[in-house]
């Protein structure tokens, strides 16, 4: 059982790397192996609504958003994690998940995910539902922990003083331990992925 940790701030080592970082040893205690990709800090291209994805079954630009979906299909769980920007997901944790999501889709559709969330003070609530969105549109089940899962700090070491915000990280991985056993047992008698209905598309309500 593997769990991939997306880093999202251009801070390879900061953070929301700390934070994840947390989460990982909580998972590897669970028995349960975990890896952490760093985003980058060059720019991260946005989706442009081509559509090519659809016939390519995968974005034209191949870039590490591709490499990040080809490894999300053999992981079996994630943890998307970004500094908090003006109370939202920083810019390229945006446009990464946007084409991730857009063009990757089956790869991570019905595999637990949660978000992780890195702030010095204010905005981890609503950076955390941002992020939350992309699970739910892909029947993915979200799992939780004993608080929202943030940390604060600007620097690392300010993190490591933030003894509930590890704390919550640690239950994160337990609670994602847990449920990845869950649906390994489940799988293991028979218990399929529930058919979906997928026939209607609209733009209306009535
Ligand atoms: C452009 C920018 C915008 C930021 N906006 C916020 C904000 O809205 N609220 C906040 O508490 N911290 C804000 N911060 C601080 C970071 O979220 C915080 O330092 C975070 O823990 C950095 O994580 P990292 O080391 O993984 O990049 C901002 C930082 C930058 C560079």
């Amino acid at each position: 059982m593997k769990v991939l940790l997306l880093n999202g701030s251009p801070r390879e080592k900061g953070c929301t790397y700390t934070a994840l970082t947390e989460v990982g040893k909580a998972l590897s205690e669970c028995g349960v192996e975990s890896e952490v990709v760093w985003i980058g800090n060059d720019a991260v291209a946005g989706c442009i609504a081509c559509g090519a994805c659809a016939s390519l079954g995968h974005c034209f630009m191949e870039d590490r958003v591709c490499d990040f979906v080809e490894k999300a299909r053999s992981a079996d769980g994630f943890i998307f994690g970004s500094p908090v920007y003006y109370s939202a997901p920083n810019g390229s944790v945006i446009a990464f998940l946007d084409r991730a999501f857009y063009s990757g889709k089956s790869a991570f559709e019905g595999k637990p995910a949660a978000c992780v969330t890195s702030c010095r003070r204010g905005g981890a609530s609503s950076t955390f539902d941002f992020m939350n969105k992309f699970f739910g549109i892909n029947s993915m089940p979200v799992v939780s922990s004993t608080y929202w899962n943030q940390v604060h700090g600007n620097t690392p070491a300010e993190v490591l003083q933030d003894t509930e915000g590890l704390q919550t990280m640690r239950n994160l991985g337990r609670n994602m331990a847990w449920l990845l056993k869950c649906i390994e047992a489940g799988r293991a008698v028979g218990v399929k992925l529930p058919e979906k209905e997928c026939d209607f598309r609209t733009n209306f309500i009535r």
